[in-house]
């Protein structure tokens, strides 16, 4: 069943890159992956979205943001709605990226929010998943990341859940060099299916994305994204670069 899942490269920009530099990134990417079958995904800041989708009209290239606010309005200085996202035509979000747990308070509580209203306003949400160096070592990390999954998801309808995409990313292995091995993690992620699959059934828990993420690149991806149950990656670090970055979408199966 697994070889029914599509491939989802899904490129996490973080904060970097104005618009000029995205225009011009977007056009030399265009002919590099244009004839992929995997699903390409852009996840730019803010002030680039506009720009990224004026320029992957009529393109396979998909865009998405980085973080958004659960509330569509309000006295929220600073915030982006998914409203406000929608409106312009972004179609994906990252959301609960480590980063943003660990830097600005995100909670399992305001994943599951921002994720409620990321369907509420036809937005995809990747949502992020990964345990500590500390919690691998104490031997958690599957129950780390299966709570964090299981919170994540609560509430939602069945289609909803089919419609997530999941990325693993061993906060250890991000921006660090460090790879978890294809085995690690492929592993995680069928703890991840399986909590799923708990929570909604087979049927569900086989159609969901789970993509894998922490420093991914061309001499990895294959070994990973080849994997049983690695449904593509999250990329950050080597999203930056067109060439490495195409190489990511179009590695050899
Ligand atoms: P990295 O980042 O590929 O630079 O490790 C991945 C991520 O944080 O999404």
């Amino acid at each position: 069943m697994s070889t029914e899942r599509k491939k989802v490269i899904a490129g996490n920009w973080k904060m970097n890159k104005l618009p000029n530099e995205t225009m011009d990134f977007i056009d030399k990417l265009i002919p590099l992956v244009q004839n992929t079958e995997n699903e390409v995904i852009l996840c730019v800041p803010f002030t680039d979205l506009f720009y990224a989708l004026l320029s992957v009209q009529d393109t396979n290239i998909k865009i998405g943001a980085q973080n958004m606010h659960y509330e569509e309005n309000g006295a929220y200085t600073g915030e982006i709605s998914p409203n406000m996202l929608k409106s312009i035509g972004v179609q994906y979000v990252i959301i609960g990226h480590s980063e943003r747990r660990q830097y600005f308070n995100e909670t399992d509580e305001t994943v599951n929010k921002k994720v409620k209203a990321a369907f509420k306003n036809e937005l995809i949400p990747i949502v992020c998943v990964g345990e500590t160096l500390e919690q691998r070592e104490q031997g958690k990390a599957e129950e780390v990341i299966t709570t964090q999954t299981e919170l994540a998801l609560q509430g939602l309808t069945e289609e909803q859940v089919k419609n997530t995409i999941i990325a693993y990313e061993p906060i250890w292995a991000i921006g660090t060099g460090k790879t978890a091995t294809s085995e690690d993690a492929n592993n995680s992620i069928k703890a991840i299916r399986n909590k799923i699959c708990q929570m909604y059934g087979q049927n569900v828990a086989q159609s969901v994305i789970i993509q894998y993420g922490g420093s991914v690149k061309s001499s990895n991806c294959t070994e990973l994204f080849t994997m049983s149950d690695i449904d593509g990656g999250l990329v950050g670090g080597a999203s930056l670069d067109i060439e490495e970055f195409s190489k990511i979408v179009n590695f050899k199966k």
